[in-house]
């Protein structure tokens, strides 16, 4: 039995008063929740006011990106042992607004993924294709190599500590989600990438994330399909009351 993950992506949004308001509204909201992990990755400079303010409770908080080294002259990064100590237990890898607009590539991905999991946080790795993709019939294609070059050259004991999430780029921000049943057909196709890199139990086991116009009005439709292990929420996260109620969906 997988259980199901709900986790916000604040991308560039609330500062540290705006995080500790949200989560004054938002525990109450969710404090009966233990269906589901609880995931909320707000911006850097707002962690600690997140880690402070979710203690004592079963939300668990995560970064949007992570850099592959220890320390060094990496200016603007942070390490994967900063998140940690910042009380940080999940960390996003690999968001398509980071493969668009800051260059991230599949081995980048790869050697973030492993400095996470290293440092013993839990990587979200997210992968999805864009509309033209789909459009000419790449959807497949792109997974495979997506998977193929940021998770496969893991071993089968890091990749049993990852979590999935197929995000694709046509559907983030925009409104337009896609259907469940389509959401399903990409997750079904990524387990088997994982089975055939991993094996039946790790496929089995993975945890696969749908992203992309999730709302409180979308979520019963996606969480009602087997294959889809939980989602990963943006625009709609940024308010307790649709957070709340996407996670008690
Ligand atoms: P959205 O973002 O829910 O605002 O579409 C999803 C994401 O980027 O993870």
């Amino acid at each position: 039995m997988r259980r199901a993950v709900i986790a916000g992506n604040w991308k560039m949004h609330k500062t540290q008063a705006e995080t500790r308001a949200f989560f004054d509204r938002f525990r109450p909201l969710v404090a009966g929740a233990q269906h589901c992990e609880i995931v909320i990755a707000p911006p850097f400079t707002s962690l600690t006011a997140a880690v402070e303010s979710s203690r004592g409770t079963a939300i668990a908080i995560g970064a949007q990106d992570v850099h592959w080294e220890t320390q060094g002259a990496f200016t603007g990064e942070v390490s994967a042992g900063m998140l940690v100590e910042a009380g940080c237990r999940y960390v996003i890898i690999g968001h398509s607004e980071r493969r668009q607009h800051f260059g991230e590539t599949d081995e980048w991905v790869l050697r973030k993924t492993r400095a996470a999991l290293a440092a013993g946080l839990v990587p979200i790795v997210c992968v999805g294709e864009t509309l033209p993709q789909r459009e000419t019939g790449q959807t497949e294609a792109v997974l495979e190599r997506q998977f193929r070059l940021g998770l496969a050259a893991l071993t089968v004991e890091e990749f049993s500590r990852i979590i999935l999430a197929y995000e694709p780029v046509w559907a983030i921000g925009t409104g337009r989600t896609a259907t469940p049943e389509l959401a399903a057909e990409a997750h079904r196709f990524l387990r088997e990438q994982a089975a055939e890199k991993f094996g039946r139990t790790a496929s089995g086991a993975l945890r696969i994330l749908y992203g992309g116009s999730v709302k409180p009005e979308n979520i019963g439709g996606l969480m009602a399909q087997p294959e889809i292990d939980g989602v990963l929420v943006g625009g709609a996260s940024l308010e307790a009351e649709s957070f709340a109620a996407i996670v008690n969906f």
